[in-house]
């Protein structure tokens, strides 16, 4: 692929300027590439209705051709264009939900490119709560298709560095917005059939959404780690967020994570391996390990969320052989920490 000459861009997370989001939109506009901050991670946006622009998206990120896209909107009057019939239950997530880290997989219209859906009969939408992002959907008139602006493979990027390390060259422009806050993806939620399904956890938690809904169910792929079981979300076949080295995670009680972990370092040590540890605020003190990185807080969930891909990243600078990871509860935000944990390890758990 040719060399791009990627602009970065700073703009104000709180009082985006004017004249620089014109910039950013006239290059939606034109078919170009811009990468955007949004709440959960940074995007990596092309208009939505024109299949060469989301081609450059595939070819930026080297993403599998059928694994679709999500489509971004600042204004529910947009969805009109692009979806069949808007169900009762999404009005009442809407409603309650966005902007925010909810994606809902609507039945769509044939306005939406294939390119888009690789292929289905359902498309993926969202209204992000960010400033930038809406103002750049606002400015540029369009949906903005937008896939998490990482490499294929990789962890999704959490601030600009990121986002610069793995797609400068690549793309038109990368905003420069600040860190994200939530850390980790949206949840994916199926309302195009009877029973509300996620289909990959996220900043929305099931809790928060059984607030509204009477009742939703988790697709079995996302428990199960076997090739027999199709998903119904492309994405969640394909190998995520891997850091260089080999990843694996330990659960249980405190003292046992402790203990594990503890006894896993020493073997591994002891066969010349360079061991990585992905602690916490509550135990990283017990480690003597220099590679040691607190990734947040047990009382604090969302703490992790925000940090964990960072620290990801954070390994690959070092030449840590194996990353041993302590496992958190899945409850709340930490049912979305565990499905990005247990893809980055490619399922090793103790
Ligand atoms: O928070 C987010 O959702 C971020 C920011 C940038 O908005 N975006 C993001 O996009 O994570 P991406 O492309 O990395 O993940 C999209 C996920 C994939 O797992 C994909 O398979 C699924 O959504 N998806 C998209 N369209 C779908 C559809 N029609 N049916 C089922 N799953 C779909
Ligand atoms: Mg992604």
């Amino acid at each position: 692929m040719q060399e791009k000459n990627t602009k970065i861009q700073r703009i104000s997370p709180s009082h985006p300027e004017l004249n620089k989001i014109k910039e950013a939109a006239e290059i939606i506009k034109g078919g170009g590439t811009v990468a955007f901050p949004t709440e959960t991670v940074y995007g990596l946006g092309a208009n939505a209705l024109d299949e060469t622009a989301i081609e450059k998206i595939f070819l930026a990120k080297g993403r599998p051709q059928d694994n679709p896209l999500i489509v971004h909107i600042s204004s529910i009057a947009q969805l009109d264009d692009l979806v069949e019939n808007i169900p009762e239950k999404a009005y009442l997530l809407m409603e309650r939900f966005w902007p925010g880290p909810l994606t809902l997989i609507f039945n769509r219209t044939n306005k939406i490119p294939d390119r888009i859906t690789g292929g289905l009969s359902t498309v993926a939408i969202r209204m992000p709560n960010n400033n930038i992002a809406l103002e750049l959907i606002k400015h540029s008139g369009l949906p903005i298709a937008a896939p998490s602006a990482n490499t294929s493979g990789k962890p999704s990027p959490t601030n600009s560095s990121h986002v610069i390390h793995d797609l400068s060259g690549k793309i038109d422009m990368i905003i420069d917005g600040g860190s994200t806050g939530v850390g980790l993806e949206s949840t994916v939620l199926d309302i195009s059939g009877d029973i509300p399904t996620i289909l990959r956890p996220g900043g929305v938690t099931v809790e928060d959404l059984l607030t509204v809904l009477p009742e939703v169910e988790y697709d079995r792929a996302i428990e199960v780690i076997d090739k027999n079981i199709i998903p119904k979300s492309p994405g969640q076949k394909y190998k995520h967020y891997s850091p260089n080295a080999k990843m694996i995670i330990v659960k249980g009680s405190l003292e046992e994570i402790i203990q594990k972990t503890t006894q896993l370092a020493k073997e591994y040590e002891s066969k010349g391996m360079d061991v990585g540890i992905m602690a916490t605020k509550q135990t990283y003190y017990k480690y003597k390990n220099e590679n040691t990185l607190i990734v947040g807080d047990r009382d604090f969930l969302e703490t992790i969320a925000a940090n964990l891909f960072n620290v990801l990243r954070e390994f690959d600078e070092t030449n840590v052989d194996i990353i041993i990871a302590e496992g958190v509860e899945e409850k709340g935000i930490g049912k979305a920490i565990m499905n990005r944990m247990k893809k980055a390890a490619g399922g090793v758990i103790y």
